[in-house]
């Protein structure tokens, strides 16, 4: 029964294109998982939209428009990952998410900052594949359906068995399709699904190469798995199984082998260079230029250097051909607590033009945190106990209580932003995690007392809210 509500249920919520979101509708959807942070929600939304502006544009512009590549700056915990992370569920076009922290300057072991767009490219494949799945899966479907019902039904027994219906003057050609289309009936309601069948797939057992490839081979763009494709031809395997089975093993081998793979990856490369998006985590950790000191920040300006080309646009070898990164946006993110964003080389600073900075959070936010975003921590542990039967109830003072604990802690220790509240609720609900099933009541109802009683201590003590919360 379909009922209709007001605003988005969820099944809308998964076929929402961000390509075809308006920045205001962007900003709507950001605000159901991040609070506040306005300014970078509507930073991120343009920077989106205008992508989609320009390849409305003919060629001849369109090539000329290259994206504004946004730097957000926020202390730690306020929300920048989080923004990239519910973008990346939003987004219908190939999108990473990739800490610069973990490269290192070409040449130096590691990973080097062209890996991204390889990976960027990997994800593109893997849309643009599925895609193609979801097209071609009924002919699929029918086409196992068939195969299932060869095998159950062999042509060479069409000229033996069903012997009676020859009795009764009927061609055997029409008796074997009255027995077929029974059996597909029979088939399509599961009855079968039990039966053993023996059924020829291809071998996917060839873990082994993957193996032995591990990271440094794909980095090279190498794919051990093609090389060796080519060199030992895809093996079939003989097997007997269920026909459930034998139907998810063999619509597998159905639709790869419907889908045009090369056009899946000239699709994919074309949608990475219009349409992909790299959010450049902890940008910071890699600020600072060489100050003399050498060690590792000689190898940070390195990469700054490697990302230097990627972000202008450049070519880079992946193992679907060519990427060239020159319209892939790039969002890249950092708290720049110790260093600052002038602590880049000015080269990468000038290809990040806006820039767009996160507020800290305040009381209300932290409110509006633990309760409003679709998922927030506090249904989560709902959600969570409740699979052990435990209602949790939290009354309004208690939110605020907890709040005004997060401000209080992270003024009087570290801010570490939202992050607080994961800590103090988590100590919060120690017992009542612990207890589980075994609670009485199944009820709880958690108001300012019992969060004064379980929490003020820590609290009040620095040293304690130190090391423990
Ligand atoms: N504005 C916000 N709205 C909702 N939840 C938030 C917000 N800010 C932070 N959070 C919560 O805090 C957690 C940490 O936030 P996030 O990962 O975005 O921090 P960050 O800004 O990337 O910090 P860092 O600089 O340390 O990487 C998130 O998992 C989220 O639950
Ligand atoms: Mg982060």
């Amino acid at each position: 029964m379909a009922i209709l509500l007001s605003g988005r249920t969820a099944d809308t919520q998964n076929s929402l294109k961000l390509d075809e979101l308006t920045p205001r509708e962007i900003v709507a959807e950001l605000d159901r998982y991040v609070v506040g942070q306005t300014a970078a929600k509507r930073a991120v939304a343009v920077a989106l939209r205008n992508r989609i502006r320009r390849q409305k544009l003919p060629a001849e512009i369109s090539r000329d428009v290259l994206p504004k590549n946004i730097l957000m700056i926020g202390s730690t915990g306020v929300g920048k990952t989080e923004i990239a992370r519910r973008l990346s569920r939003l987004a219908n076009s190939p999108f990473i998410k990739i800490e610069a922290s973990k490269f290192t300057e070409v040449g130096y072991m590691g990973r080097d900052v062209e890996s991204m767009v390889r990976e960027l490219t990997e994800v593109a494949v893997d849309m643009t594949r599925q895609v193609a799945f979801d097209e071609v899966r009924p002919r699929a479907e029918e086409n196992v359906e068939e195969r299932i019902l060869d095998i159950l039904l062999p042509s060479s027994s069409y000229s033996y068995g069903v012997g009676f219906d020859d009795e009764a003057g009927e061609p055997e050609a029409t008796s074997t399709a009255r027995t077929r289309s029974k059996l597909r009936e029979q088939y399509r309601r599961g009855e079968l699904d039990e039966r053993l069948i023996e059924i020829e797939t291809q071998d996917r057992s060839n873990t082994m190469i993957d193996f032995v490839g591990g990271q440094g081979m794909e980095e090279m763009g190498v794919n051990l798995k093609d090389m060796f494709g080519t060199i030992f031809p895809t093996k079939t395997v003989r097997r007997k199984t269920r026909i459930a089975e034998a139907r998810m093993a063999l619509l597998r081998d159905e639709t790869e082998n419907l889908v045009d793979m090369e056009q899946v990856t000239r699709q994919a490369i074309e949608r990475t260079q219009s349409s992909g998006i790299i959010f450049l985590d902890e940008l910071d950790k890699i600020a600072g230029r060489e100050s003399g000191s050498g060690g590792p920040d000689v190898s940070r300006e390195g990469v700054q250097r490697d990302l230097l080309p990627i972000v202008e646009g450049t070519n880079v070898n992946t193992r679907y051909g060519l990427v060239n990164t020159e319209h892939i946006l790039f969002i890249a993110a950092g708290a720049f607590h110790v260093s600052k964003p002038s602590d880049l080389i000015p080269e990468l600073q000038g290809r990040f033009p806006i820039r767009v900075e996160l507020e800290s959070l305040n009381l209300d936010d932290f409110k509006r945190i633990l309760i409003q975003p679709k998922n927030s921590l506090i249904k989560q542990y709902k959600a969570l106990l409740n699979t052990e039967g435990i209602t949790l109830e939290f009354t309004d003072d208690a939110i605020s209580r907890i709040a005004e604990m997060a401000v209080q802690i992270n003024q009087t220790t570290e801010d570490i932003g939202a992050r607080r509240l994961h800590t103090l609720l988590e100590k919060l609900l120690e017992d009542i995690s612990f207890a589980g099933s075994d609670l009485e009541p199944k009820h709880q109802r958690l108001d300012a007392v019992f969060v004064s009683d379980r929490l003020g201590g820590l609290v009040g003590d620095q040293n304690l809210s130190r090391y423990i919360l």
